[in-house]
């Protein structure tokens, strides 16, 4: 069984390590804020001096932080993964962070002899929990099949997407259809509030229509009820559209939804929001609009 190392004890990478080590692989952890580290080692973990102490000790390292900065700093930074590279050792990146950068530290993990697969996820804390991610991943194949038991530990949907970058890729398109997904749950809940619908009716009946979404599903409700608990930080959806947008910039495609809904969740955090969950985007669409749905409305 491989040794796997995680870096990143966040909403997703605290349930994702805990499966990991609850399927009987020997588990070393990492984590910038070090308390967070206990739950873990209590559990059988061993906790790492630094992301380098951590790829010393493992086979496969995760990481799952928070943006592109953050990656290239556990990665090749000072105490950094890549001053623990050994032979065999295996780097997958499971955040979401820029492809253009996702295959410049592949590059630098390569001239080490390290492989690295980028394999971002989507599914929320729910499916970080129960194991149940979507999981697309770019990189070299041979990497993927090796390091496909332990995905299978953490997702149900598991696709090899490709050479490097291309996971975080189709991760991005899944972050446009989110974005534009949680926009339009947000105007149709506006458009029922002030015309006095009865909000749960509203949405009990066009959930098992043609509108059906897991978006509709999972958000409405937190949104009605002012439950901004992340899940998903707004923070987080702002980071994936820069980088979806600027990836359209690159290719030259418009995305107008796109930048229309980023610019969304931009009034959210202006407004203090930005560690709340996605289900905050309501409050924007509040306060451009004048009015705030309530609970009981219409009802
Ligand atoms: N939450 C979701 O539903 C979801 C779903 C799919 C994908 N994602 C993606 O998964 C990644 C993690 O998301 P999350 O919700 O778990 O985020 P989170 O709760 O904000 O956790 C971020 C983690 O990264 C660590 N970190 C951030 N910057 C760092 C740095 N410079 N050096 C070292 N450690 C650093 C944090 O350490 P500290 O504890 O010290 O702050 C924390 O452990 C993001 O890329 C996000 O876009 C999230």
């Amino acid at each position: 069984m491989k040794r796997v190392g995680f870096i990143g004890l966040g909403v997703m990478g605290m349930p994702m390590a805990t499966n990991i080590l609850k399927a009987g692989y020997p588990l070393t952890v990492w984590n910038r804020t070090r308390e967070k580290m206990r739950g873990l080692v209590s559990m059988g973990a061993v906790a790492g001096e630094s992301p380098k102490d951590v790829a010393e000790k493992s086979d496969v390292v995760i990481t799952m932080v928070a943006d592109s900065p953050d990656v290239e700093q556990v990665i090749l930074g000072s105490q950094g993964v890549i001053e623990g590279a050994h032979p065999g050792l295996i780097v997958v990146d499971m955040s979401t962070i820029s492809p253009r950068v996702t295959i410049r530290i592949a590059k630098e993990l390569e001239k080490k002899g390290v492989k690295m697969l980028d394999a971002p996820v989507s599914g929320g804390d729910v499916g970080a929990t129960q194991g149940t991610l979507s999981i697309m991943v770019g990189g070299p194949e041979d990497a993927f099949k090796e390091c496909l038991p332990i995905f299978q530990v953490l997702g149900k949907r598991i696709t090899y997407m490709g050479s490097s970058g291309s996971g975080q890729i189709t991760k991005l398109c899944n972050q446009v259809i989110c974005a534009l997904n949680i926009q339009a749950v947000c105007e149709g809940l506006m458009l029922a509030a002030k015309a006095g619908l009865d909000l749960q009716k509203m949405l009990n009946v066009v959930t098992g229509g043609a509108a059906s979404s897991w978006m509709l599903s999972n958000l409405a409700p937190k949104m009605i009820k002012r439950d901004f608990e992340p899940g998903f930080k707004i923070s987080h959806q702002l980071k994936d559209l820069h980088h979806a947008l600027s990836l359209a910039e690159d290719l030259k495609i418009p995305l107008p939804g796109t930048a229309l809904v980023s610019q969304l969740f931009r009034i959210v955090e202006a407004l203090g929001m930005g560690d709340r969950g996605t289900s905050a985007a309501i409050v924007g669409m509040e306060r451009i609009s004048g009015f705030e749905i309530k609970a009981s409305e219409g009802a």
